[in-house]
């Protein structure tokens, strides 16, 4: 759960970095085109077509169903474990609400990634030949779209705060010396990485 975790934290990082190159986009509404955004497309297009890149989609998404599957099958083996509930639980007190509600937002960021995964990965690769600027300037045109990704968002930002902590734990390394620089690089990737990521449709929804 932990490995599948921190594979998936780093395939944000480079996602979030190659998507910030479409802020260089700029749109002339009269003209019908856009220029700028050259970067964010060549790189668009190495992905989708390098001969390396390809096969690492796939484990990109064996990547995602490992870490849903394993996260049932450790609720389900905790579940288990204590089958009569306490009779006093003051669960507030002793945990916190990003770790009881990791499968709730877990779940959710998984609703998040289907529609969001059909909006671009789909349609780019299966259905018509726009260039990806275009679909971004349409999907995010909608405040409602761009609403969603805002929520979705706030609970990607739950879902890592406990996560990316908790995945090191398992490796014992978020005790001594090492709980500060966890703690640290912790907050790059439950506060800044979903930060960096909702600038991009907001951006997208008021500048066009
Ligand atoms: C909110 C800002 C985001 C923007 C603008 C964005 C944009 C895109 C675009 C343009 C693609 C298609 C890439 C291609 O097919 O070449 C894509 C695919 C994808 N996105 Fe996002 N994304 C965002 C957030 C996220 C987040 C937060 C996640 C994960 C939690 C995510 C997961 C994925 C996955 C798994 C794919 C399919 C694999 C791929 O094509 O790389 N995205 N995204």
């Amino acid at each position: 759960m932990a490995l599948s975790g921190l594979f998936l934290c780093s395939f944000l990082v480079i996602h979030l970095t190659i998507n910030l190159f479409a802020l260089q986009a700029n749109h002339d509404k009269t003209a019908e085109s856009f220029w700028g955004a050259e970067m964010f497309e060549t790189y668009g297009h190495f992905m989708a077509t390098h001969p390396v890149i390809r096969p690492l989609e796939w484990g990109l998404f064996a990547g995602f169903l490992l870490h849903a599957i394993l996260g049932i099958y450790l609720y389900l083996l905790n579940r288990k474990a204590r089958p009569v509930q306490y009779e006093v639980n003051k669960a507030g007190e002793n945990s916190t609400w990003s770790s009881r509600f990791g499968w709730l937002t877990g779940i959710l960021v998984g609703v998040f990634l289907v529609v969001h995964v059909n909006t671009f990965f789909v349609q780019s690769r299966f259905f018509g030949q726009e260039p990806m600027i275009r679909l971004m300037i349409e999907a995010f045109s909608s405040p409602a779209y761009v609403a969603f990704y805002m929520v979705a968002l706030v609970f990607l930002a739950y879902h890592l705060k406990h996560g990316f902590q908790s995945a090191f734990q398992t490796f014992g390394l978020r005790a001594g010396k090492f709980e500060k620089l966890v703690n640290a690089v912790g907050v790059v990737f439950w506060l800044l990485i979903p930060i960096g990521f909702a600038i991009i449709p907001l951006y997208f929804l008021f500048a066009y």
